[in-house]
C-alpha cells in the first residue's frame, strides 16, 4: 500500500511495532548479508574481544537511534516525497542494526541496557524535527549521519587490527551513513551551522560513552 493512504493511527502502529522490534533484537531482516561474512580474521585476546564489542555496541546504539529518528520524521513529516526517502533510508538502517547485533553475538557480548532510553530521545527529536519543517528534518538526518561517519571513521582506527569482521561492517556502514548525509542535503535538507554540530557531537559523546560500558 502506499505510504500517503495510511492513516495516522496505521503509522502510530507501524511505529510502535519497529520500535519493539528494535529493542527486542528482531530486526533479522537485513536485505544484504553482513559483510563480516566476507573476512575471517584472527583470534582476539580477551581484552581486544571486550574493546571490539563495546566500540560495535555503540554502533549498535546508533542504529537503534537512526531506527527511531527515521521513525519519528516519518510520522510528522508533510510532504509524502520525504516521508518515502525517510522510510528508504530508514530501510536500509535495518541492515546495520542486524550486522551489529550478529557481530555483537559472535564477539560473544551484549546490546546497551540503554537503547530504550536512546530510541525515545531520538524518536521524540525526529518528530519534533519533522513537525517544524521538512527541510530541518532532513538538515537533522544529514548532521546526523555526518557524525555517525566521524564516529565510524574513528572507530576503524581504534578497532583491533586482527578483527577483520567488525571492521568490514564499519567499513560498508561507513560507505552507506555518507551517501545517507549526501542524500539528505540533496533533498533539500538545511546544512547545520557549526554551534549545532558542535553540541550534536558533545551529545552523542555522552551517548557513546555509556553505550560502550552498558
Ligand atoms: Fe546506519
Ligand atoms: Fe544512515
Amino acid at each position: 500500500m502506499a505510504n500517503r493512504q495510511l492513516s495516522p493511527l496505521d503509522h502510530l502502529v507501524a511505529s510502535a511495532d519497529n520500535a519493539l522490534r528494535t529493542l527486542a533484537g528482531k530486526m533479522t531482516a537485513a536485505e544484504r548479508e553482513s559483510p563480516a561474512a566476507t573476512v575471517e580474521g584472527t583470534a582476539l585476546n580477551d581484552q581486544e574481544r571486550r574493546h571490539a564489542a563495546g566500540l560495535m555496541r555503540v554502533n549498535h546504539s546508533g542504529e537503534v537511534c537512526a531506527q527511531a529518528l527515521y521513525q519519528g520524521q516519518s510520522l510528522t513529516a508533510r510532504l509524502p516525497r520525504v516521508r518515502r526517502e525517510m522510510e528508504t533510508a530508514a530501510a536500509e538502517e535495518v541492515d546495520h542494526l542486524a550486522w551489529c547485533e550478529q557481530r555483537l553475538q559472535a564477539l560473544d557480548s551484549h546490546t546497551s541496557v540503554l537503547n530504550p532510553v536512546w530510541y525515545t530521545l531520538s524518536f521524540g527529536i525526529g518528530a519534533t524535527a519533522g513537525l517544524i519543517s521538512d527541510r530541518l528534518s532532513l538538515g537533522f538526518v544529514a548532521a546526523t549521519e555526518e557524525l555517525v561517519c566521524q564516529h565510524l571513521s574513528h572507530h576503524l582506527d581504534d578497532l583491533p587490527e586482527q578483527d577483520l569482521e567488525s571492521r568490514a561492517v564499519v567499513s560498508q556502514m561507513l560507505t552507506d551513513e555518507a551517501l545517507h548525509a549526501r542524500k539528505a542535503l540533496e533533498a533539500g535538507g538545511l546544512p547545520f551551522p557549526p554551534p549545532a554540530k558542535k553540541l550534536m557531537s558533545l551529545v552523542s559523546k555522552v551517548m557513546t560513552r555509556a553505550s560502550y560500558r552498558l
